[in-house]
């Protein structure tokens, strides 16, 4: 299915973007999952050659270094696997993280010319039959064409502490959707048929977002998964390439990726296109926030009521592009200083702690309500 045949190929900005938050993500992974397991997983289940044309690393490369290269003294034992199904590439792969070493001594590796679903069913089967789990694990699922199959993915989140990070390839599914003899396979990687009410859609922008949302529904319902986001791709022609949905049933994971997310689009439209990108320009560029949206988001839900700081944070990680930092100074700051103030802090422990007083702005999540007028 994929036009490409080469071992290594040219890097795409896009893919340095998608690296850019796997690094940034696995930067924070890394320390929360190593200080609460004792032994954490690792799993690229398309690994690729670890390398590009102009020399630049791939992804399995990106998350050694991530360990290795770590500001935390990460002991616990991580088990890295690296599926690829091309013999070449697998061996590419191989001698390249063989250059590597010595690596850290809690680092295991595992490279295997594999198909990874043929793999992953096989070892899930195994421990289903030992009845036991697996531990805790970042599973990267990034083919060139389709992925899992629904089950599959479904398998891996039944498992304690597991997250997913899938490429949704969009452009190369919604072209193949048509064709008759697909559509059983079709029906194993959305895990339902709902992806098939979208046949009838002619207008391109309703299509993509009604196939995005039968997968994340899936994700989300089929799946269970507590909190999945999606980061939209698009390629030199500014068309949707793919999506790259995150799975977890962490909080402190959805943060932190909502947090590789902004790193890359600071603007908060979590999408990236190749049409628009500027070699020249620096690649981190600080936007601003749109605050005045997420000020009207909040204001449509909460006009009028008394609401937690901690569950008006909730709602704003959960429910809206936002990030934790964005709301307290930039927004609830900005409304009580207002003349008239435009919400009234309601709280019977600042009304008595001197403490609260002092650190006003700071909205403490365990202790005020804040009323919206
Ligand atoms: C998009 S590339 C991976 C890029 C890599 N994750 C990175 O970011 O640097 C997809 C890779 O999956 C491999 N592949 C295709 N089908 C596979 C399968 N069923 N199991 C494992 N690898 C597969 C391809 O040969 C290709 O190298």
């Amino acid at each position: 299915m994929s036009k490409i045949k080469t071992v290594i190929w040219k890097m795409q900005p896009h893919t340095e973007m998608k690296h850019i938050i796997l690094k940034k993500y696995l930067d924070a992974w890394l320390p929360i999952m190593a200080n609460t397991n004792k032994k954490i997983l690792y799993i690229d289940g398309f690994a690729g050659p670890g390398e590009y044309k102009n020399g630049e690393i791939g992804s399995p490369i990106i998350a050694i270094n991530a360990i290795k290269n770590h500001k935390a003294n990460i002991t616990s034992e991580i088990r890295m696997f690296f599926f690829e199904a091309d013999k070449d590439r697998c061996d590419f792969l191989d001698q390249k993280i063989s250059k590597m070493s010595p690596l850290p001594s809690n680092i295991k590796i595992k490279i295997e010319h594999a198909r990874f679903g043929e793999k992953l069913k096989d070892i899930f089967d195994s421990l289903d039959g030992q009845k036991q789990k697996i531990a805790p694990a970042f599973v990267f699922v990034d083919p060139f064409g389709f992925p899992l199959s629904f089950k599959l993915v479904k398998r891996i989140m039944e498992n304690k502490g597991c997250e997913v990070l899938i490429t949704f390839m969009y452009e190369e599914i919604n072209r193949f959707l048509k064709k008759p003899e697909l559509s059983k396979n079709f029906d194993k990687i959305f895990g339902t048929n709902q992806w098939r009410a979208v046949l009838s859609i002619k207008d391109p922008g309703k299509r993509k977002s009604m196939l995005h949302e039968v997968y994340k529904n899936q994700l989300e319902k089929n799946a269970n998964i507590e909190f999945v986001r999606s980061f939209e791709m698009k390629n030199k022609s500014n068309k949707t390439d793919y999506f790259l949905f995150f799975g977890t049933n962490n909080i402190v994971g959805l943060k932190k990726m909502k947090e590789a997310m902004w790193k890359v689009d600071g603007y908060g439209n979590f999408q990236f296109s190749d049409a628009t990108h500027n070699p020249l320009q620096p690649m981190l560029f600080e936007k601003e926030p749109r605050y005045h949206l997420l000020k009207k988001i909040i204001l449509e839900k909460f006009r009028g009521k008394i609401v937690t700081i901690r569950d008006l944070e909730y709602f704003i990680l959960t429910k809206t592009y936002f990030r934790e930092t964005h709301y307290k100074t930039q927004i609830l700051g900005v409304m009580e200083k207002a003349n008239p103030p435009k919400i009234i802090r309601k709280c019977d422990k600042c009304a008595k702690s001197s403490k609260c007083k002092i650190i006003r702005t700071r909205y403490p999540e365990d202790c005020c309500q804040i009323k919206f007028l």
